[in-house]
């Protein structure tokens, strides 16, 4: 059976966050449910150079402006329809933006890509032809809707990786998105006067799902659901959490080649995985206290600003931080201004890169991940694997993957990490003396680490849901 993705960034091609190393990882977990799953992406620049063996199986005269073609092609395992429209993707620039910010139409740039999905997916492309339609965030929304209001039957669902992009534009633009005006309302894709493309993609699609079960039901509030809990709670029939797995291929200290090889046997990796770490971000050689990481990007949903008191406690404590991330520059501040203050105490480096990140994971005892919210968080469960010890807001993905170490979760030998809540400086603060309390116990540290790095993180048990809501899609 056959299953179409669609998605605005899929590792190895592109990415700016975990939605990419989802959608990444996604085929392989589900071709062994026996699923075969297709990736519908833009070719934006350099695309094209990186698939092999292409064909082009579709073609449109007139999409969105200009003509365009989608070239099948593979990366690694990864089958990948990419849809080339050099008026829309062929640009200098990361997938949404350039120098200058934003670009003015995304909109349609999605639009075109939802367009050409749902096409292939009701006349299918050369001999091939889905079963079912896999939409992610508002990138990929348009594609159920399209599906919906053309009448097809297509079963399709989408999953909500953040709420908090919502693909809002102007009513003005209906027009040119190609919407029906008769779904311009409350009940449709109407939001407060404009057009929102995820809340299209919600109320057509089959089914809905969060990746994870916490996010779920978060979203039926308004702290969380962004003005769209309402249409959330009256689809709460359709609407599941599965959680985010992590590509075992790319996350796992023993194949890992950006690091030296450790393991729960076999740990004494890790010592030296972290004398490496404190030299590359300039920290003081210390052995007894708690290294802690930061990977993220720096913006409001990532806690940056409640950092402060958190990281004085660390230092106070002896321990010491090293941080990659970008971002919004107000937060890049922050974090630059924390190094300055704490020299061989705290590292930042400003940037995006992958292998530091893993080799931050491999040397580090914590990782910090103080989100507001977190759909599912990716970073976290990499530390869980690395026996980096994540230190977590008890919001989404982070509640329902860490175990908090509590006198009870002790007892019971089944702490993972440090939980803290409300997701607030303080409770931030209490979060950090408890992670350095727990460290300084080299007995209990040792055995969470173990329990933390032996915790099943991988996709199997993820794409056996994924697999089985398709089944039911199919079977209504
Ligand atoms: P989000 O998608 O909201 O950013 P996730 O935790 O799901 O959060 O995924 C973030 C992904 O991006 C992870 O794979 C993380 O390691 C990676 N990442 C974030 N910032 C950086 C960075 N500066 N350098 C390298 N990897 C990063
Ligand atoms: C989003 C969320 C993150 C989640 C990722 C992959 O970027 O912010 O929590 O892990 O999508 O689903």
């Amino acid at each position: 059976k056959r299953v179409l993705s669609v998605a605005s960034e899929a590792v190895p091609l592109v990415k700016t966050g975990g939605l990419a190393d989802v959608v990444g990882a996604l085929p392989e977990a589900l071709a062994g449910q026996g699923w075969e799953m297709r990736v519908m992406l833009p070719a934006y620049r350099g695309v094209l150079d990186r698939l092999a063996a292409t064909t082009v199986v579709w073609s449109d005269p007139d999409l969105f402006g200009g003509p365009a073609e989608v070239h099948l092609g593979k990366v690694g395992t990864m089958e990948v329809m990419a849809l080339s429209a050099p008026h829309l993707y062929d640009r200098a620039g990361g997938p949404y933006s350039d120098l200058h910010g934003d670009f003015g139409d995304n909109a349609e740039r999605f639009a075109a890509l939802c367009w050409a999905a749902a096409a292939v997916a009701r006349e299918g492309a050369e001999d091939w032809r889905p079963d079912v339609l896999h939409a992610h965030d508002w990138q990929g929304a348009l594609a159920p809707a399209y599906l919906r209001y053309a009448g097809a039957s297509l079963p399709s669902l989408i999953t909500i990786h953040n709420m908090a992009f919502q693909g809002r534009v102007g009513a003005d633009k209906m027009g040119a998105l190609r919407l029906p005006r008769e779904a311009f309302h409350r009940d449709g894709y109407e939001f407060w006067g404009d057009i929102s493309t995820l809340k299209a993609g919600l109320t057509t699609a089959d089914a809905i799902t969060t990746v994870s079960p916490r996010y779920a039901e978060e979203l039926m509030r308004g702290e969380y659901g962004q003005g769209l809990e309402g249409v959330i709670a009256a689809r709460a029939g359709v609407v599941v959490g599965i959680l985010n797995g992590i590509d075992d291929r790319v996350w796992n200290p023993e194949t890992d080649p950006e690091c030296i090889s450790f393991s729960v046997t076999n740990i004494s990796g890790k010592s030296k995985n972290r004398k490496a770490l404190q030299a590359e971000f300039q920290l003081e050689k210390k052995i007894d206290e708690p290294l802690v990481i930061l990977v993220s990007r720096l913006t409001a949903q990532k806690g940056i600003d409640l950092l402060p008191p958190a990281v004085e406690e660390l230092v106070a404590r002896g321990g010491a931080l090293a941080l990659l991330g970008s971002g919004d520059s107000w937060a890049e501040d922050l974090v630059r201004g924390l190094a300055a203050r704490f020299p061989g105490r705290v590292g930042v480096r400003i940037g995006y890169d992958e292998s530091l990140s893993h080799r931050m994971f491999a040397g580090a005892d914590a990782v910090l991940v103080p989100s507001r919210f977190e759909p599912c968080g990716l970073t976290q469960l990499y530390g869980l694997r690395y026996g980096c010890l994540p230190l977590v807001s008890a919001v989404g993905g982070l509640a329902d993957t860490v175990i908090g170490a509590s006198p009870a979760s002790l007892a019971g030998q089944a702490a993972t990490g440090v939980v803290f809540h409300p997701v607030d400086a303080l409770a931030l603060r209490q979060g950090m003396r408890q992670l350095c309390d727990l460290h300084a116990d080299r007995r209990i540290w040792t055995a969470m680490m173990k329990r933390a790095m032996k915790s099943d993180l991988g996709w199997s048990r993820s794409a056996a849901r994924y697999a089985a809501l398709y089944e039911r899609l199919l079977a209504r």
